[in-house]
């Protein structure tokens, strides 16, 4: 009998031979390797069980990334090992205290989590030691690397007794950085899974956001949607729920802003929110005016973004180096905010004093997947730019087939960056400063789709109302407004 991960009612069955695959593709790569020795055996360690500061509050765990890319296991404290040469896969789970069984529930035995997670062994991770001694391995691959978005080291895998193996901590992370990079069909039907849950869950959002209300309870709603319909316990990330010039705050919706302000009359509302499904995660941005009706400069800003990100689309397909999809960003806002009145003169000089990146000072989008920043966005030798909006960039590779991505420009104005902007005569010459007034405090537009790169284009796996007009029917009760988005998600670009 196969096994699956399911919550039951409407939700997602994920069969664990998505894992299985995982691990295969993994040792194919290993295999190929020259500097992977004959005998060597990879292995995991799990995420811990964390508790509140120095109490005994639990966290809710949530598994580490890689140990769920190659074993989808949801339980704590655990290890996981594979042989590269023969592919057998061991599981080590904690022996767990008698005091469970009262507390925390019935203790299973190694053969439930043999059937649970369908690899070929199950042990105590007291047992490590002898149990991979019995294997005489050559060396131990452990994970060790960097990640590149936020600069943390990857804890390597370590235990009473690996003192007396080899150990080569080197080989394995680039190469299961390159299996992330690209997913699966099994994969992809759980990214998929995660976006449509969350883009029914924005809709929500909109229909029921109202002038007055605090930006929290829009929050709230999209968690308790995402979790009741979607059986999505965990976010991909921290809620930005933006409204008037809070909507320019990049990451606002953390500890110090924490969406605590009363939406006004005449705010533009930027929410970025996504669910995340047995670890595989969504990352959406909608940006609607919170009375109803886009106002004229609101309208040409978002549609100047709209712009953007559909030109985008157009260009996206194997090849295609994700570089020059943020700089086709940016021509698309200079021209736009010209055409406007806001900005003057030539598009291609202001592009020469990277003026895009005053409106976009982040990157275009960013892979995604098990991490909603997935990685692999730089392997080695990959140089990150240092210019201007570029060097926010998570990803500078060209596109393959099976990538999964965010397709996120947007338009802020951001006073800090804008007063730098008028302070730099290179810059302050192509902007109408008495255009630029009107928009002190009006706050940024983002739309953020994900996409799957697919052989000749991509698959826009975000199903919202993305026009002015599908915005403005959805908020003014038209249920038609939600049909009307539909045919995006399997529209071809
Ligand atoms: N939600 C974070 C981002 O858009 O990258
Ligand atoms: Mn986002
Ligand atoms: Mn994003």
């Amino acid at each position: 009998m196969r096994s699956y991960f399911w919550l039951g009612n409407g939700t997602l069955k994920v069969p664990l031979a998505l894992f299985a695959l995982n691990r295969k593709r993994l040792l194919e790569r290993l295999r190929a390797s020259k500097d992977v020795q004959k005998n060597s055996i990879v292995l995991l360690q799990g995420g811990e069980e964390l508790q509140r500061y120095c109490t005994d509050t639990g966290i809710i765990f949530r598994q580490e990334s890689f140990f769920h890319w190659a074993f989808g296991v949801t339980e704590a404290d655990c290890y996981g090992a594979i042989d590269v040469d023969t592919g057998k896969s061991i599981l080590f789970v904690p022996k767990l205290p008698e005091s469970y069984a009262v507390w925390m529930g019935k203790i299973q035995p190694p053969e439930y989590f043999r059937k649970k997670y369908e690899v070929d062994e199950v042990h105590y991770t007291a047992e490590i030691s002898s149990v991979l001694v019995s294997r005489k391995p050559s060396f131990l691959l452990t994970l060790r690397g960097v990640n590149t978005d936020s600069g943390n080291v990857s804890k390597e895998a370590s235990f009473e007794g690996i003192s007396q193996f080899q150990v080569n901590n080197t080989i394995l992370h680039p190469e299961i950085v390159e299996c992330r990079v690209v997913k699966t069909d099994l994969e992809l039907e759980v990214l998929r899974y995660s976006n449509r849950i969350s883009s029914e869950a924005h809709k929500e959002v909109m229909k029921a956001a109202k002038v007055g209300m605090k930006e929290y309870e829009l929050e709230s709603l999209f968690l308790h949607y995402c979790y009741k319909r979607g059986g999505m316990r965990h976010t991909s990330y921290t809620c930005i729920c933006g409204s008037g010039d809070n909507s320019s705050v990049l990451h606002y919706g953390h500890a110090g802003a924490p969406n605590d302000k009363t939406i006004a009359d005449g705010d533009l509302c930027l929410f970025d929110m996504g669910g995340e499904y047995y670890c595989y995660g969504s990352d959406i941005t909608c940006t609607f005016p919170a009375n109803g009706k886009f106002t004229a400069d609101q309208k040409a800003i978002y549609e100047a973004v709209l712009h953007s990100s559909r030109a985008v689309m157009k260009a996206v397909k194997p090849g295609v180096h994700w570089p020059d999809m943020h700089r086709l960003a940016d021509r698309v806002h200079l021209e736009e905010l010209t055409k406007f009145g806001l900005l003057k003169g030539n598009v291609d000089d202001m592009v020469k004093v990277h003026l895009g990146a005053i409106f976009m000072p982040h990157g275009l989008g960013h892979l995604l997947g098990i991490d909603v920043h997935d990685v692999g966005g730089y392997p080695e030798g990959t140089e990150r730019s240092g210019k201007p909006g570029l060097k926010s960039l998570r990803i500078a590779r060209d596109l393959q087939e099976g990538m999964v991505l965010t397709i996120e420009p947007g338009i802020y104005f951001i006073d800090h960056v804008l007063d730098q902007a008028l302070a730099d005569p290179a810059q302050s010459c192509f902007i109408n400063n008495d255009v630029l007034q009107r928009f002190r405090g009006f706050g940024g537009v983002r739309i953020e789709d994900d996409i799957a790169v697919t052989a000749t284009g991509m698959e826009l796996l975000t199903c919202v109302p993305r026009t002015v007009e599908e915005i403005e029917n959805l908020l003014a009760g038209n249920k038609d407004a939600t049909k009307s988005a539909e045919p995006l998600a399997s529209q071809q670009f």
